[in-house]
């Protein structure tokens, strides 16, 4: 996308099952979205970030698509999205779509065509193999699934044959060896391009390519992924659509690229405006085993911002998704500071360089769903898998129940807190496909936070306004200044212009070497501030004169 567009945006992500249920069924649905699209836009982004709302059975909460061109009915209907776009582009919002083309659901008609007939073209549009072994009984490879276990599922109705899932048993992955498929993709961006989406967020990116079926090295976690991560193949896959569609209509690209260098990600950015990186993300889990805990320190945090921000030149900015447990969870303390924290930790996204995104819920505060997940009592397809692996490598159960809660992405989706009427205001009342979370009754909800001045929410639009009138936090450069480990802290110039930035991450009083200094205030989070003192989780955002 033009960079002249591109700094401008401010992308807020919808977890569709999540946001408003407009008929009461339970399920968020597109007319709900419509009927929030004024909240949004006061709140002032201007691009929604749709996680997938095509036709699926769900297994994987919609990242399992069965048909590229229709619309769940559990959201709505076609003319119901294209009413969304038209009611968006009136606000001045661009809509993002999830494509999600590293595998498709095992419903999807090419998969079932494929399994039909082992000789049809199909076939080759996934990968369908002949297990190892005198009888066939092994798979192909030793690969594991992202979400743990085989990579491999047996292939129903032909003995001996086998089909690769990198994620769940029902995403059969596509072949992008595929010349069809390749074509196939393009077909779809340029699909909702022409309806007027503005771009996509594209779903695992960096797995597209699978350089070989070899053998992987044997690893604690994915193994086989040396074969499949960010292969060079993936840049002439991605170039071609840039190519061949995307440049056409100067669509926004961001890529979901796991394990990414920060070298590979600058050669994603010659396909996309920006990759999603995962270092920062990992500040409270084990770095190589994602599923175990590590104590959070805020350093963990800062750090990989510093390093992504100095190397690579545009940045995603975003604390939570509907991967990944609540910010103000992991990283804040909403039992004594909540609004501190979480005004600190928004301080960061909308002031260093890059692309800010919220997950809809941060803006008010919204916590991780307390309960204690079990492999029965769960949405998300990839606890029961990660518990019987953990299970199977003779761990209590104790053990596997504390991996299979900090894999579990439930806690993240529960519905949005609008008012503190039944069900949050989700709903009129009927049952929720996910428990509201109870903590919408002691004021984490949007009506609440509009009522009140001093809230996360109005802190939120402050941060909107401030990146929108001030040019220097979208194109200024950034300047690290070390004050202590729990302190991120920048200039942020441009021309004559000198912005300081210090935001307090933890929940200590620090000293800062700032005395005396003239500057205009811009924004904090306290009313009392002077540039010498930084309170618990304090941030500053000031002019220097
Ligand atoms: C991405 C999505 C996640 C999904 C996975 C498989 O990581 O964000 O929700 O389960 O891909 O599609």
């Amino acid at each position: 996308m033009n960079f002249e567009k591109l700094k401008n945006l401010i992308i807020y992500q919808i977890y569709p099952s999540s946001f408003k249920d407009s008929n009461n069924d339970g399920w968020g649905d597109l007319k709900g979205i419509i009927s929030k699209l004024d909240y949004l836009k006061d709140l002032g982004i201007n691009a929604i970030w749709l996680s997938p709302i095509y036709k699926s059975p769900m297994n994987d909460m919609g990242y399992d698509i069965s048909d590229y061109y229709e619309i769940n009915p559990k959201f709505g209907t076609m003319e119901d999205f294209d009413k969304l776009l038209e009611e968006a582009k009136k606000r001045n919002i661009g809509i993002i779509m999830d494509l999600v083309v590293n595998h498709t659901s095992t419903e999807h008609k090419w998969f079932k065509e494929a399994k039909k007939d082992l000789n049809s073209k199909y076939r080759d549009y996934y990968f369908i193999k002949e297990g190892k072994g005198k009888n066939k009984e092994l798979p192909p490879n030793n690969w594991d699934s992202c979400f743990a276990g085989s990579a491999w599922e047996k292939l129903d109705g032909h003995e001996g044959f086998y089909y690769m899932h990198l994620f769940e048993k029902t995403q059969a992955d596509l072949n992008f060896n595929n010349e069809e498929v390749v074509k196939e993709v393009e077909n779809i961006l340029e699909f909702y391009l022409k309806k007027g989406v503005i771009g996509f967020r594209c779903d695992v990116i960096s797995n597209i390519y699978k350089e070989s079926l070899n053998d992987g090295k044997k690893r604690l976690y994915l193994t086989g992924r040396e074969h499949y991560l960010s292969r060079p193949n993936v840049h002439n896959i991605l170039k071609r659509f840039k190519e061949n569609v995307l440049d056409k209509y100067d669509a926004f690209m961001v890529g979901e690229t796991s394990f990414v260098t920060r070298d590979e990600a600058k050669l994603y950015l010659d396909e996309f405006d920006m990759v999603f990186e995962f270092e920062h993300a990992s500040a409270d889990q084990n770095t190589l085993v994602p599923a175990i805990k590590r104590k959070y320190k805020p350093k963990n945090l800062i750090e990989p911002f510093k390093v992504w921000q100095k190397e690579v030149k545009w940045n995603s900015l975003y604390l939570e998704n509907h991967d990944q447990h609540r910010s103000l969870s992991r990283f804040g303390d909403s039992k004594k500071y909540n609004f501190l924290s979480a005004t600190a930790l928004a301080s960061i996204i909308f002031t260093l360089k890059g692309t800010p995104f919220i997950y809809q819920g941060q803006e008010i505060g919204m916590l991780d769903y307390p309960y204690k997940i079990g492999p029965s009592n769960t949405k998300d397809c990839c606890v029961p898998t990660v518990y019987e692996t953990v299970r199977k490598l003779h761990f209590p159960k104790k053990i596997a129940l504390d991996f299979a809660n900090n894999v579990c992405r439930d806690h993240a989706r529960s519905p949005m807190q609008w008012d503190d009427r039944e069900n949050s205001g989700f709903n009129e009342g009927n049952p929720t496909w996910l428990p509201v979370n109870e903590c919408y009754k002691n004021g984490v909800n949007v009506s609440e936070n509009l009522a009140n001045p001093c809230s996360i929410l109005n802190f939120y639009k402050k941060l909107i306004k401030i990146r929108k009138d001030f040019e220097a936090f979208k194109t200024g450069e950034v300047e690290f200044i070390n004050i202590n480990k729990n302190v991120l802290s920048f200039y942020r110039i441009l021309n004559d212009e000198k912005y300081l930035v210090m935001i307090n991450l933890c929940n200590k009083t620090i000293n800062t070497p700032f005395r005396n200094i003239k500057h205009d205030l811009v924004l904090s989070n306290y009313t009392d501030v002077s540039l010498n003192i930084l309170k618990p989780y304090m941030s500053i955002i000031t002019k220097l004169k």
